[in-house]
């Protein structure tokens, strides 16, 4: 907590410096930017890469919205003297090269157009294998017999197949967060950061070994028609102001299961594997009441017997039966704090029958999570939980303001 805390001092005061010295840079500069290319061979971002901490063992992993049809349009290729596609990676599957030799899994997957869709392909010298991987899910594995190092000097061509000279393998689509790990990263990592999603800066935890980064490449000499855009994500959470409402409006977030994890047990700190199976546990309670209607009583109670999981605001005392709005003679403003129990007022749950089926969703939600145990959880971790997963309530607090 203390050693965060610092760092986001630092770093605001780092920022702020840039700014007072620097020419003002956009305020947008802030949110996460991805590449568009142009749809021609004169459309690409070229540039030689220092490959000696990833020569050895390496990870590539990208955020690729693929536009135009076809399986061979490459995004990626690393070409050296030797060897015209050292790597190559096309957005469908086509090829995933090393040393110039040809791997595919065209067959395996279908990637649907103007979608994001997460790609990453490992190998290393000391196995020869090249894993690759779509959405987090390890898709195929290939093993070479040359296990020479990378060769370095080389340089990597974003946009086409930098061999081909045929429109139809131009890549055409956008591109997000391309890193370069020096390490094979494990299934569960990249599940993690697949989970963790488009906006979240999950790969942040591997910091160490990202030796050719996103924020490197968007600096890099764009050729032709390849413009910076908005990825659609939102800009990195900082710390709210308070009592920001004119209106004197009161709103508060709905409820979401995710809002638990801005409880200070969680947040900011490493997710471990005792406080997840909590979480999880927790939903069992509700087995006994799978058939029975869901009221506000039986949230009381939870948050009262079982506050392990956020107690959330006591909910105001009301006499049985009908109450009159008018009692409430205060129009104070009190949000709840967050309790994993509150998702159940949402309307989805409140007042219906519990099904096995609406358990069973909260139940295998939490297992979300299984790749963040190690991992530190974050305000920006939790808004893309809600804006992916808000089938366990969605919540409100990111909404744009505009
Ligand atoms: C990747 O995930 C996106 C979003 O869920 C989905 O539309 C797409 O089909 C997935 N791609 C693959 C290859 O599984
Ligand atoms: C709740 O749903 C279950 C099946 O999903 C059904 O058997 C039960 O009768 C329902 N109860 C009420 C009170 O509607
Ligand atoms: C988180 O906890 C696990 C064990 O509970 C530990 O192995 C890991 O190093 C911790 N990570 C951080 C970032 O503190």
């Amino acid at each position: 907590m203390k050693i965060n805390t610092g760092m986001f001092h630092s770093w605001t005061i780092t920022v702020f410096l840039l700014l007072t010295v620097l020419p003002a840079p956009a305020a947008s500069s802030d949110t996460p930017k991805s590449l568009q290319f142009g749809n021609t061979l004169s459309d690409y971002v070229k540039f030689t890469p220092d490959m000696s901490r990833v020569k050895n063992a390496h990870t590539l992993c990208a955020w690729v919205r693929k536009m135009l049809s076809g399986t061979v349009r490459s995004w990626l290729t690393y070409t050296t003297i030797e060897h015209g596609y050292e790597l190559l990676i096309s957005d469908a599957g086509g090829y995933n090269y090393i040393h110039h030799k040809s791997y595919g899994v065209a067959s395996r997957v279908t990637v649907p157009l103007n979608t994001w869709t997460h790609q990453c392909q490992s190998w290393s010298t000391s196995t020869g294998q090249m894993r690759v991987y779509y959405n987090g899910t390890l898709i195929g594995t290939n093993t070479f017999s040359n296990r020479a190092p990378l060769e370095e000097g080389g340089y990597i061509l974003l946009g086409h197949d930098s061999g081909s000279q045929e429109e139809s393998e131009v890549f055409g689509g956008q591109l997000l967060k391309l890193n370069m790990f020096g390490r094979v990263l494990s299934d569960e990592e990249i599940a993690g950061m697949y989970s963790a999603g488009m906006c979240s800066e999950f790969e942040k935890n591997f910091d160490d070994v990202r030796f050719i980064t996103w924020e490197r490449i968007l600096s890099e000499t764009k050729t032709g028609n390849v413009r910076e855009v908005e990825s659609g994500c939102p800009a990195p959470v900082e710390e709210e102001e308070e009592g920001e409402e004119e209106e004197g409006e009161c709103v508060c977030p709905t409820h979401s299961m995710w809002d638990v994890l801005l409880e200070e047990k969680y947040l900011n700190q490493n997710m471990t594997e005792e406080n997840l199976n909590e979480l999880k546990s927790t939903w069992k309670i509700l087995d006994n009441f799978v058939g029975s209607t869901i009221t506000e009583g039986i949230v009381t109670h939870f948050k009262t017997l079982h506050p392990k999981v956020g107690s959330g605001c006591p909910v105001a005392e009301k006499k049985e039966g009908e109450e009159d709005e008018e009692e409430s003679e205060e129009e104070e403003c009190k949000c709840p704090t967050h309790s994993m129990w509150d998702v159940l007022l949402e309307e989805k749950y409140l007042n219906q029958n519990m099904t096995e089926e609406k358990l069973t969703e909260l139940k295998s939600a939490w297992t979300i999570l299984d790749h963040f145990v190690g991992s530190t959880i974050t305000e920006g971790i939790v808004a893309h939980l809600k804006m992916f997963h808000p089938k366990v309530g969605g919540g409100c607090e990111t909404e744009p303001d505009s």
